[in-house]
C-alpha cells in the first residue's frame, strides 16, 4: 500500500502566525465600525479564519458575526472545474459589511461562485481574504483584498488545506508529493 506524505515545509507555523497577525491588524483598521459578517468557505478556511478572528482586536471581534458556506471543487489534487455549494448561509448579510475568507485561491472558481451567491443578498460591501494565492493559476478574475502569501503552482496541504481529506491539521503549509 502506498502512503502519500506531505514533503517540504513551504510556510512554517511561525511565518503563518505572524502573517495572520498582520492581516488581522490591517482588516481591523479597514473596518468602518458598521455591522460586519465574516463568511468562511469550508473546509479549508476554518483554521485560518479562527486564527484571524482570534487575532483581531477584542473591540472588533466582539461585534462580529461569523458563519460558513461549504464549497467543494477538488478531487484529489485536481480541480473538477465545477463548484458545488452546500450549507447555505444561516445569517443575514443584507446591509452588512462582509468579509469572505478562504485558505487558498487557485482558479478563482470557488470564490467567484461564493461571491455571486452572497451579492444577491445585498450586503453593503464584500471583501475577500485568502491565506494563499496561486496567482498564476487564475482563470476567473476575482478580487483578493487581503492576501497572506502568493505561492507558485504547487499542490499544498496543511493549515486547512487537504489532499482527499488528509493533512488539514498540520500547523504549517507543506508541498504535497504524491510519489513517496
Ligand atoms: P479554485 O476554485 O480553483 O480557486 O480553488 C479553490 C479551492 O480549491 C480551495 O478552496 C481549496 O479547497 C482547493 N485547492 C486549490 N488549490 C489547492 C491546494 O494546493 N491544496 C489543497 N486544496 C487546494
Ligand atoms: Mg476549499
Amino acid at each position: 500500500m502506498s502512503h502519500s506524505r506531505p514533503q517540504k515545509v513551504l510556510i512554517s507555523a511561525e511565518e503563518i502566525q505572524s502573517r495572520v497577525q498582520e492581516l488581522a491588524t490591517q482588516i481591523a483598521s479597514d473596518f468602518t465600525g458598521a455591522p460586519a459578517v465574516v463568511v468562511g468557505i469550508l473546509n479549508g478556511a476554518a483554521p485560518f479564519m479562527m486564527d484571524l478572528l482570534r487575532l483581531l482586536p477584542a473591540s472588533v471581534a466582539s461585534t462580529l458575526v461569523y458563519d460558513f458556506v461549504d464549497a467543494t471543487s477538488y478531487r484529489g489534487s485536481e480541480s473538477t472545474g465545477e463548484v458545488q455549494l452546500s450549507h447555505p448561509l444561516g445569517v443575514n448579510i443584507a446591509e452588512q459589511e462582509v468579509l469572505v475568507v478562504d485558505g487558498i485561491v487557485d482558479t478563482g472558481a470557488t470564490l467567484q461562485t461564493v461571491l455571486a451567491v452572497l451579492k444577491v443578498k445585498r450586503p453593503t460591501s464584500i471583501r475577500t481574504c485568502v491565506l494563499l494565492d496561486k496567482v498564476s493559476r487564475r482563470k476567473f478574475d476575482v478580487p483578493v483584498d487581503y492576501r497572506g502569501f502568493e505561492i507558485e503552482d504547487l499542490f499544498v496541504v496543511g493549515y486547512g488545506m487537504d489532499f482527499d481529506g488528509q493533512f488539514r491539521g498540520l500547523r504549517h503549509v507543506a508541498v504535497h508529493s504524491l510519489s513517496t
